[in-house]
């Protein structure tokens, strides 16, 4: 066989732009099987919605409409009040993958590397050869509309029939068309998606329209925008090589030692003064765009060798123990809740995140089965609920690791739902589809923590119906025998048997005194006091 030249081979050399990539890979951004596909598009419309709200300061209300066009193939539709999307940027936003407002930042939003919109406007040509329509105004004066997609050889967008229109529409309209994708009113579908996210988003309303007309509505439950995340500085501890070099490219400052003290978080002159003795051939005076590797490298080893104040939280924002019950109460409506809220806690060294972590237990809580419940874990990153690829979550694992009938809870056979929602600038997601959480070890035990924590505030009410039930179970066996004993020891004493019996039944009521009350545990109140005081 004669060899073949590196010159031939090499005429097929090609570059491929990021949307190429991504439209080989689509499984990538979530488009894998039907149901997924479906309820992936949605939540990239949704969840933009929710960010450009809250960084605009307005109480999100969305809506979302799903229209079946032919089997498989749905239009979605989603609406917003937001600020909506001047017009110079729109196609940049929703049809360049890599481009938004918030890869560059450090703060705690939903989205984070500007592929969602893309993603979405990429699948759904790739899938029905349709532009995406928007809408798009700011409530004064015109609103303009207009159609999009991707030139996906150069990841430019494609704008066509740009117009203003004589509507004073605030917010942004997006409808796009998708096929390969299946409606499913199951665990996985788009309702339990936005039944979830208004959980976990009280001041959040969402009006659902499903394929077949159906309107949903989640309520607002509280008034008030959730605390505005701040942005942040990362810290040294979280940092890899790249990171570094990547910040220092592109920096402004004159010198390596201000950019450090400039760009990361709990970085001072004191603290530089003390990484030049360990980092002793790295020039600190030095332009720091001429950074190279090898010096980024020692940069690193000299962070892990100075201590550091432990990375400050306060830019995260949780839930919140008091929006978390509200909400619960709203969509669960459980007999019992018991809440824990960690404090902010570090992994990879030096990225914070704070878990939170609910217990409900009744009402609509778990799931309804053939045989009547069984519990159900609601995972949730930044607000959002994340629906798949539950194994390889951090959330899944420590609660598979947690001995729940310590707590007498049993997930097999108890209505319970137990809420985990993990905060951070930086979500370590174990895939761009974004769906579970990297098993990081300092993850796992804070989420085990805080489960645990909330179990033991529920503990003690669930032990105790537990006990109702069984002690009712009881009761109504020996009842069931009282007559026959009754009239069988009237027999043999001779004595009046309806007498007997009532005296059988007065005994066994006596020994157990809860058991005919069997569905109104005795302490409502005290319930939900150990709930509140759970620390
Ligand atoms: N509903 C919306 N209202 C206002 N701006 C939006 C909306 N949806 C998307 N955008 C803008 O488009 C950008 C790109 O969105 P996306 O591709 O989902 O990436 P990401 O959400 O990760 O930034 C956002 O950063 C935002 O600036
Ligand atoms: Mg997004």
């Amino acid at each position: 066989m004669a060899e073949v030249k590196a010159e031939e081979i090499f005429k097929e050399f090609k570059e491929h732009s990021i949307a190429e990539f991504f439209k080989k890979n689509r499984q990538m951004l979530g488009y894998s099987g039907k149901v997924r596909s479906l309820v992936t598009a949605v939540h990239e419309y949704v969840t933009n919605s929710f960010d450009a709200c809250e960084e605009a300061g307005i109480l999100p209300s969305v809506t979302v409409e799903l229209k079946e066009e032919a089997e498989d193939k749905y239009r979605i539709i989603v609406s917003d009040n937001g600020p909506g999307i001047p017009k110079p940027y729109v196609g940049k936003a929703l049809a360049t993958i890599l481009a938004g407002t918030k890869f560059h930042r450090y703060i705690q939003q939903r989205g984070q590397q500007g592929i969602g919109a893309a993603g979405c406007t990429l699948f759904s040509q790739m899938t029905t050869g349709k532009q995406i329509f928007v809408k798009s105004g700011t409530g004064k004066g015109k609103a303009y509309t207009c159609h999009l997609s991707i030139d996906t050889v150069r990841n430019k967008p494609i704008v066509t029939d740009m117009g203003d229109i004589e509507e004073k529409f605030k917010g942004l309209h997006i409808e796009g068309e998708f096929a390969e994708v299946k409606y499913e009113m199951s665990d996985h579908g788009v309702y339990e998606y936005l039944r979830r996210t208004a959980l976990a988003n009280p001041h959040i309303e969402i009006k659902y329209v499903d394929p077949e007309g159906k309107e949903s509505v989640f309520v607002r439950a509280i008034e008030s925008m959730p605390e505005k995340p701040t942005p942040t500085k990362p810290h040294p501890l979280g940092l890899a090589i790249n990171d570094l070099l990547e910040f220092a490219q592109t920096s402004g400052n004159r010198k390596l030692s201000g950019f450090l003290i400039d760009t990361f978080s709990r970085m001072t002159q004191n603290k530089v003064n003390e990484l030049k003795e360990f980092a002793k051939d790295v020039d600190f005076d030095k332009d720091p765009r001429q950074l190279t590797w090898p010096e980024a490298q020692e940069l690193l080893k000299a962070f892990s060798q100075v201590k550091w104040i432990a990375p400050d939280g306060s830019h995260i924002k949780p839930i919140g123990e008091e929006q978390i019950r509200t909400a619960l109460r709203n969509i669960l409506d459980p007999e019992f809740i018991s809440i824990s809220q960690r404090k902010a806690a570090v992994f990879k060294g030096g990225i914070p995140f704070i878990v939170e972590a609910a217990v409900a237990f009744g009402g609509g809580s778990g799931k309804k089965t053939d045989e009547g419940y069984s519990g159900n874990i609601l995972r949730f990153a930044n607000r959002v609920p994340l629906l798949f690829d539950n194994g390889s979550c951090a959330i899944t694992m420590a609660a598979r690791d947690i001995q729940w009938k310590r707590y007498n809870i049993d997930l097999d056979s108890q209505p319970v739902s137990i809420l985990v929602n993990v905060s951070s600038a930086h979500i370590p997601y174990s895939g761009v589809g974004k769906e579970s959480i990297a098993q990081e070890d300092e993850i796992i035990d804070e989420i085990k923590l805080a489960v645990m924590e909330a179990a033991r505030g529920i503990q003690k009410y669930i032990g105790g119906k537990t006990k109702l039930r069984e002690e009712a179970k009881r009761y109504s066996t020996i009842m069931r025998y009282a007559k026959q004993l009754a009239s069988d020891l009237g027999d043999i004493t001779g004595r009046d048997k309806e007498k007997l019996e009532k005296s059988i039944e007065q005994l066994v009521a006596k020994h157990y005194p809860k058991a005919n009350k069997e569905d109104k545990p005795e302490q409502e109140g005290n319930a939900s006091a150990l709930a509140e005081g759970d620390e």
